[in-house]
């Protein structure tokens, strides 16, 4: 016989806008032929204007009172924000032993392992598809149909607004300063744009992936970032004259030691899948041992995608299916040790800002031989009227920590004006 569910959500912003309208259409959208009916709902302010209609649920104005109410079957947290809230209604829930549905990639990377034993010790579900890649099955694949294989990398472009803004500098030669806050004043950027353009959302993002491919608990401190903030439209000309993209990668791959967690900016050779994913889509690589190599891409948020990701989850929960929230059960997770950044490779982009003088390039070639680090292209561009210019260089691949330091004694050079840029080449 067919059971209906009822689904209290709390947050009514985009992702809980867009849930609430698809269910109000389809709430027999499972294939299982359960229903999943809205009953109660929480937000900051019950009297804002919203292009749905509440008046038919229950209002809380405590998400944990939500939670808690005996009309509450599934709870969806829909919130966001790493603690508050968001942390104590799904706490809530899941002591009762009720399963919960989260956008919240903050949430999960920071307190997932705590909430994985709660979740696990009361037998409920917790479920998490749109926090990743919005609804970009990411979070199942990983979870689900990879567990047949060994995963050895997963990387790709997980922030839609670090990649709107990246392409967009490229396309309409515009400064990251005025593209950001075009983006802000159509609604593509958030008010603080910190998470985002910091790096952070996309380590969220990246710590969650890692710990579903390598059945470890999310390390979100481990986890190395940089954001795009750094990126100028003079070093994305340079790069696209070298025959590459500036996009800001997130990767997770297999180590020695560990598991190394990084998202930085990269420069993508212009035919690589990432160099081809533009605007605000997202896209990822997972390698593994038997499944050599998988690309999926698509949107990673929006009101529609992350709706249809946290349907995907209530209709997992209907099935009764029970797995442990990562790989493993949360008993046995371990947050993976640091790999041993001494034996890391890389191929790398330099740009100087130098003083337009005689003998400057012979102090650059010089400190980068002494530190080992070989130059495979070179280019010089003098500024009319300016008594700096910029000079490009390209590396072999090397020991990475190699290329650092030559980076922090070309800075300290008299000849040399500001900090030099530095930025990791992808792999073709
Ligand atoms: N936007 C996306 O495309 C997207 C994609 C993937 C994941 N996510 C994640 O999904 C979650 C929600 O994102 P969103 O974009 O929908 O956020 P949003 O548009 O800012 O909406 C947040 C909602 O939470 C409510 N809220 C805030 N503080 C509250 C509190 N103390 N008690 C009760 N309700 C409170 C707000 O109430 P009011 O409406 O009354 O202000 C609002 O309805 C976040 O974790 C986010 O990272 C979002």
């Amino acid at each position: 016989m067919s059971k209906v569910w009822k689904i209290g959500v709390a947050g009514l912003g985009t992702v809980g806008g867009g849930l609430i309208k698809f269910l109000a259409e389809r709430p027999d959208f499972a294939p299982v032929g359960d229903r999943a009916v809205v009953t109660g709902v929480s937000a900051r302010s019950r009297s804002r204007p919203r292009d749905f209609d509440i008046s038919g649920f229950a209002w809380f104005d405590d998400p944990v009172q939500l939670a808690r109410s005996p009309d509450t079957d599934i709870f969806v947290e829909l919130v966001g924000g790493s603690d508050g809230p968001a942390k104590a209604s799904v706490e809530a829930a899941l002591s009762m032993g009720k399963p919960v549905v989260t956008a919240n990639k903050a949430l999960i990377a920071e307190h997932g392992a705590e909430l994985a034993a709660l979740a696990e010790a009361n037998n409920a579900p917790l479920l998490f598809e749109a926090a990743v890649m919005g609804g970009t099955p990411a979070v199942k694949m990983l979870r689900e149909a990879m567990v047949g294989d060994d995963v050895v990398s997963v990387a790709g472009i997980l922030n839609g607004t670090c990649n709107y803004i990246l392409t967009e500098m490229e396309s309409r030669e515009r400064a990251f300063a005025d593209v950001l806050s075009e983006a802000q004043a159509k609604g593509y950027a958030e008010a603080d744009p910190t998470m985002d353009i910091g790096g952070f959302d996309a380590a969220h993002k990246i710590c969650i992936l890692a710990a579903l491919a390598f059945g470890g608990a999310p390390n979100y401190p481990a986890a190395e970032i940089e954001g795009v903030d750094g990126v100028d439209l003079i070093d994305i000309r340079f790069a696209r004259e070298l025959g590459y993209r500036i996009r800001l990668t997130a990767s997770a791959e297999l180590g020695e030691g560990g598991v190394s967690v990084r998202v930085h900016p990269a420069l993508a050779p212009l035919a690589h899948p990432l160099s081809q994913t533009v605007g605000a889509t997202n896209a990822l690589f997972i390698q593994g041992v038997r499944i050599p190599r998988i690309f999926i891409q698509g949107p990673g948020a929006g009101e529609g995608p992350t709706a249809a990701a946290c349907c995907a989850d209530i209709a997992d929960i209907m099935t009764g299916a029970v797995r442990p929230v990562f790989q493993k059960p949360a008993t046995q997770l371990k947050a993976p040790g640091a790999v041993d950044a001494s034996h890391r490779q890389a191929r790398a982009y330099l740009r100087l800002m130098v003083k337009d003088e005689a003998g400057v390039l012979a102090a650059v070639t010089e400190t980068l031989a002494e530190e080992g680090v070989s130059i495979d292209s070179f280019l010089q561009k003098p500024v009319e009227d300016e008594a700096w210019t910029p000079i490009v260089l390209t590396t072999h691949e090397t020991v990475e920590t190699k290329i650092i330091a030559a980076a922090k004694r070309l800075e300290a050079l008299p000849q040399v004006l500001e900090k030099p840029r530095l930025f990791r080449i992808v792999r073709a």
